[in-house]
């Protein structure tokens, strides 16, 4: 029997509940496929700082280098927030991104039928389809760029640098333009190319690259003006090709669409394909240790996993399927409304565990 070996990173906060309820799942779609998994826990974020004084210990690199793949919960808590820059939790999950050369970050925004009426928006603006997915450029730009503190005439001052190389825009460009011939054919690259000279240069890239795909049709929208469309008309968008800081920006905006941040997965891809997939909401430390978070993002990232990285497409829809069940059913109480089951973050995956073994 196929065995998939899947390195583990709960992390902080809601983190170890929310991936128990996934690993749940994985446990029953690989049973009713008819494949096994292995699972290798390391630690990332401040669980790692308690543990071992670094974010991210050597080990943890070394164990998801090791596996076909990567499921992440959340990192970060108050507890750590006053530790110097270097030190944060935060710092763990850009350095294992960038440790695994996780240079894509792909995050599907879209409306469950169920949940329609928790989408913030007004019903006449979603009603059409929505199915977003931003293709976030994940190792480079500000993030990763030099930083630092300086005194000017006596002056306290703090830089962070923007910078892109044409290789770096061409390899996330091409995600953006591939994912849009198997979507929508529609891609919008989104920058400030009215201000800042690296999103000239994206844009210049991207320009040349639509060549190869006469396909797609290609747009330019300013990140101001996005960040606007994606309340005012959401549904004219497919696919969103975006730098790290903005993807980040638009990527939160774009999942409160859906009604919960609660309900997001994202797929962290490189070179090689075996990847990182974690919920794209945080370690919400308020409802910690208290069995109430969502699990359903980080279990609708493991069905992400099966159709990225574990050439799995028949058991990723089952998980998708499942969600899409349950959510008819019960609700855990970021998404609650009248006349639903209100359930605990394991009764959830419970149920979806459940739903699939039925299937
Ligand atoms: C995300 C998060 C991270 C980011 C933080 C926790 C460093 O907001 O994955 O979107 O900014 O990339
Ligand atoms: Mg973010």
């Amino acid at each position: 029997m196929k065995t998939y070996k899947i390195a583990v990173l709960k992390g902080d906060g809601i983190g170890p509940e929310i991936v128990n309820e996934a690993m749940k799942a994985l446990d029953a779609v690989a049973e009713k496929c008819g494949f096994a998994v292995e699972y290798d826990e390391a630690l990332l974020g401040g669980c790692a700082i308690d543990a071992t004084g670094v974010p991210l210990p050597d080990e943890t690199v070394a164990k998801c280098k090791a596996a076909d793949s990567t499921l992440l919960g959340a990192v970060g808590g108050a507890k750590w927030d006053t530790l110097p820059g270097h030190l944060r939790p935060e710092k763990g999950l850009l350095g294992i991104r960038s440790a695994l050369g996780l240079f894509a970050n792909l995050r599907p925004a879209r409306i469950f039928e169920p949940l329609r009426e928790a989408s913030p928006l007004r019903a006449d603006i979603i009603n059409g389809s929505l199915d977003i997915m931003v293709v976030r450029e994940l190792t480079g730009g500000i993030y990763f760029g030099e930083r630092g503190r300086l005194e000017e005439n006596g002056v306290q001052a703090a830089y962070d640098t923007e910078k892109y190389s044409v290789p770096e825009i061409e390899r996330i460009a091409r995600i953006g333009f591939d994912l849009a011939m198997k979507r929508g054919k529609k891609l919008c690259s989104v920058d400030k190319a009215n201000v800042l000279e690296s999103s000239r240069l994206w844009r210049e890239t991207v320009t040349k690259m639509a060549a190869e795909y006469p396909e797609v049709e290609l747009s330019y929208m300013y990140v101001d003006n996005c960040a606007m469309q994606l309340v005012r008309n959401p549904s004219q968008f497919d696919v969103i090709l975006t730098s790290n800081i903005f993807g980040d920006i638009l990527s939160d905006e774009a999942s409160m669409i859906s009604g919960s941040i609660g309900m997001l997965a994202s797929a962290s891809l490189g070179e090689t394909g075996s990847g990182l997939y974690e919920p794209i909401h945080g370690s919400a430390p308020d409802i910690a240790g208290q069995n109430m978070a969502n699990p359903l993002a980080t279990i609708l990232s493991v069905a992400m996993m099966l159709k990225y990285s574990l050439g799995q497409p028949q058991a990723s829809d089952m998980i998708e399927t499942a969600v899409a069940q349950v959510l008819t059913q019960a609700r855990t109480p970021d998404i609650y409304v009248e006349g639903m089951r209100k359930v605990t973050c394991s009764e959830m995956g419970d149920l979806v565990a459940e739903l699939i073994r039925n299937a």
